[in-house]
């Protein structure tokens, strides 16, 4: 069976034995209710480190007061299951390889002084990513990503991991967590350790997959296909030559064509939007791909542009985007 840590002390044994014998260590941070997403990225952990950990924390700090974290899903025997069906062909031997431990801390663990959901009376360290968290996903959640960011530096420190991997699906927390590593001189991971798996998605209608999709009903899954189908309509005008506001607009139509065909499920567009992908600007308007390619942004030192939107389905809200530009 594989070890489950529940504390850092206890961990911090596994792994001094790991680095006494040489071995790297790949880490998967997640929020549990583990699915084909998560998995991808437990495949590229196994693919290229000796030891891979996958830590399971529903982390309070970046669920603002009124979101779920009291219904997120906890789904660990399950999760424990699927996560040791993972198995890839050992590169150095004929051996398969799987996950070689849970870090499965509770929240004093993680948190000494106790966490509130409310930020002005919360109390010890927090690791704020300024200017970072503001656009995008950080207009809707202002909160969100000073709890990801503290988590995150707490779990790096906790775990020492070689590499670590986290899913594009959740493209400005990957990001932002570069950033986050790179300002706090982390070293492990280095910044380009700090690996970015593509969505992964139901094969069926595009939908990124998520944890959350576990709340949509028969009726709402059956439109959230949507905010895919949304953004690939803006990408594709993008490639034609539209400008930025133009393409979004487009965008925009599509998610309001399915809006009010749908009679019994509420669908609400949070945003779509295209952000630098180096400081998540809003890129302005009359932006075109011809006029971005010639200096200004997209493929500048080969970054690309962030295409993203989030749109709720009922009180479930779906999160989604598309790199433009990325070779
Ligand atoms: P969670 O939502 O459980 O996601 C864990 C990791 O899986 C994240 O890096 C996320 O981007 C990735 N992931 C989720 N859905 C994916 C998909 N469809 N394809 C590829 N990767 C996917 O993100 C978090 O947890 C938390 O914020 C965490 C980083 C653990 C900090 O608490």
């Amino acid at each position: 069976p594989i070890p489950i840590f529940t504390t850092v002390a206890s961990y911090r044994e596994w792994r001094h034995k790991a680095r006494m014998q040489g071995k790297s260590v790949g880490f998967v941070p997640t929020m549990g209710a583990l699915h084909e997403g998560h998995l991808s990225l437990v495949r590229g952990s196994l693919a290229e480190n000796d030891l891979t950990v996958l830590s399971i924390f529903v982390n309070p700090a970046q669920f603002a007061p009124h979101e779920d974290l009291a219904t997120y899903p906890r789904t660990l025997e399950q999760d424990l299951r699927i996560l040791l069906e993972q198995k890839i062909q050992s590169p150095k031997s004929s051996e398969l390889r799987s996950a070689s431990a849970v870090f499965l801390p509770t929240v004093t663990e993680m948190y000494p002084l106790g966490i509130s959901q409310d930020v002005s009376s919360q109390k010890g360290t927090f690791v704020e990513v300024k200017d970072f968290s503001e656009q995008m996903e950080g207009k809707t959640r202002p909160t969100f990503f000073r709890g990801v960011a503290t988590v995150v530096t707490k779990l790096f420190n906790a775990i020492e991991p070689t590499n670590a991997y986290f899913g594009q699906k959740d493209i400005q927390q990957a990001l932002l967590l570069r950033r986050m590593v790179t300002d706090l001189l982390l070293s492990h991971p280095s910044p380009q350790n700090l690996r970015i798996i593509p969505t992964a998605r139901d094969p069926r209608d595009n939908l990124a997959l998520s944890s959350r999709n576990t709340y949509l009903s028969t009726e709402g899954r059956a439109v959230a296909g949507t905010l895919y189908k949304a953004l690939k309509t803006v990408q594709e005008a993008w490639e034609q030559g539209k400008t930025k506001a133009e393409c979004i607009k487009l965008g925009e139509k599509i998610i309001e064509e399915v809006k009010e065909k749908s009679d019994d499920v509420e669908i609400k567009l949070d945003y779509i939007e295209m952000n630098d992908s180096t400081d998540f600007e809003v890129l302005s308007d009359g932006l075109t791909k011809v006029s971005c390619s010639s200096g200004y942004r997209e493929g500048e030192g080969g970054s690309p542009i962030i295409l993203s939107g989030a749109m709720w389905v009922d009180k479930t809200r779906l999160i989604d985007n598309i790199l433009l530009g990325d070779s």
